[in-house]
């Protein structure tokens, strides 16, 4: 199993090209069931999770290319072909692996009228329960069972538009209710919703595809359903968790790192707090630099949320820094109930981390020690691999399939700027 080896103590100096989101690019590969015709999709990430939805995608019949771009920074264009949907089952083994594979549940309705999937079941960072997606498609007029671990649900007579007002607002419920809706008859109204940009760029996609949505970034989207999508050709925004990643490890280790395509709207509130503690964030006509001497950061509180807050795919790489800040931090997680599993690990490397329910006080070191650390989800992995990159020696970080999942070419672009970072192979 493969491992990463980091030497903590280089700063960084270069330039980082951001890749496709990885939380939009699984959805648009979702949404291609929608329509009978080629969707291409570019700025692609390489990412264990796309090729999981990509066999999922295979498995219901989708015809599926890949053009691979070839260097750091020349994504791959994907084209995918729904012309008949074959089969319309996600497994279990499929659906355990990547929770994202639930999404597949509104496109597969709305076009197949019968679906079942596998119910995600709960993962590492809390029970991520889906009543929200479930409750909102029985609105929508398909019949629901629950048999055996999976949703059976169907909609013979196609899916019928109403008012969905949902009780949080879920990223993906909004977006299943969203794919579903595009093809429903009548007009649906989805209050509450989420306003995530990930959310924003489906649903821009969408649009393209011929669907009538209005109000996308806003809480309350409006869908007008039409009778079919055609293909299209649809760019995969910038992944603003990976910016905001490599914002922080520049902020950590210090340095001046340019972020190339990253879109400074995406992540405003990380940047406010980056220059609150003296980092100079400046965006360029190439995307964001950011700009750090070495001194220690001040500390400072933050509270995961809803977009526009802090985002939660954040908390743990912020917590990273806050390690090493001079002073005290409160650090809250709203979203989800057990997304503090890297606090452990991050103690192991000398951080100073109490944790009472939603709330981690993190009292500032001044130097992290090195060691050999694993966590349970892609976030908290890339936590670790920032805190080895200021910590003394030598760190391992273990299971790296879970940083495979999320985070393209990680070590490459990390040591293009100059981090003492590499995979090892075993
Ligand atoms: C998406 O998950 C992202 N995943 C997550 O990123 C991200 O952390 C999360 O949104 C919040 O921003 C993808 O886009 C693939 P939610 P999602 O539905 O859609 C509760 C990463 O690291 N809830 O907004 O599953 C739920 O339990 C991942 O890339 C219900 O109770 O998030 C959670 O507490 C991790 N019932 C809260 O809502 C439901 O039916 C927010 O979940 C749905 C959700």
């Amino acid at each position: 199993m493969d491992r990463i080896r980091i030497r903590g103590g280089n700063r960084l100096k270069g330039e980082i090209p951001i890749s496709g989101a990885k939380n939009s690019a699984l959805k648009l590969m979702a949404a291609s069931l929608l329509t009978d015709q080629p969707v291409t999709l570019r700025n692609m990430p390489r990412l264990a999770d796309i090729e999981a939805m990509a066999d999922l995608l295979m498995q219901f019949g989708v015809t599926l290319n890949i053009r691979r771009g070839a260097g750091l920074g020349q994504s791959d264009t994907m084209r995918l072909h729904a012309a008949t949907i074959e089969s319309a089952v996600a497994p279990y083994d499929i659906v355990r692996k990547m929770r994202a594979s639930f999404q597949v549940l509104g496109p597969l309705l709305a076009r197949h009228g019968t679906a079942k999937i596998s119910l995600p079941g709960g993962c590492a960072i809390g029970a991520r329960p889906v009543d929200f997606h479930i409750k909102g498609f029985e609105a929508l007029g398909a019949k629901i069972d629950l048999v055996d671990g999976y949703v059976i649900a169907s909609a013979k007579d196609g899916l019928i538009g109403t008012m969905i007002d949902l009780p949080f607002a879920s990223v993906g419920a909004t977006e299943n209710l969203m794919t579903g809706a595009v093809l429903a008859r009548g007009r649906t109204v989805l209050k509450n919703t989420a306003r995530e940009p990930e959310t924003e760029d489906l649903g821009r996609c969408l649009i393209a595809m011929g669907a009538k949505i209005s109000g996308l970034g806003t809480s309350e989207i409006t869908i007008d359903g039409v009778e079919r999508l055609s293909g299209v050709d649809y760019t995969v925004m910038p992944d603003r968790i990976e910016t905001g990643t490599y914002a922080i490890a520049t902020a950590m280790a210090g340095g001046e790192v340019e972020l190339l395509g990253a879109r400074a709207e995406s992540n405003t509130v990380l940047y406010g707090l980056l220059r609150g503690i003296g980092t100079e964030v400046t965006q360029t006509n190439r995307g964001i630099a950011i700009h750090r001497n070495g001194v220690r950061p001040n500390s400072v509180d933050v509270t995961t949320d809803v977009f526009p807050s802090f985002p939660t795919d954040l908390q743990a790489q912020f917590m990273a820094l806050m390690a090493i800040s001079d002073g005290t931090s409160h650090i809250t997680e709203t979203i989800f109930e057990n997304r503090f599993m890297h606090v452990p690990e991050l103690a192991r490397m000398g951080a100073n981390i109490r944790v009472e329910g939603d709330l981690a006080t993190v009292i500032g070191v001044e130097r992290l020690k090195g060691a050999p650390v694993m966590a349970t989800d892609l976030r908290a992995s890339v936590s670790l691999v920032l805190a080895g990159l200021v910590a003394e020696g030598e760190t391992i970080v273990n299971r790296v399939y879970h940083l495979d999942r999320g985070f393209e070419r990680l070590e490459e672009k990390l040591s293009s700027v100059g981090a003492d970072i590499e995979r090892l192979s075993t």
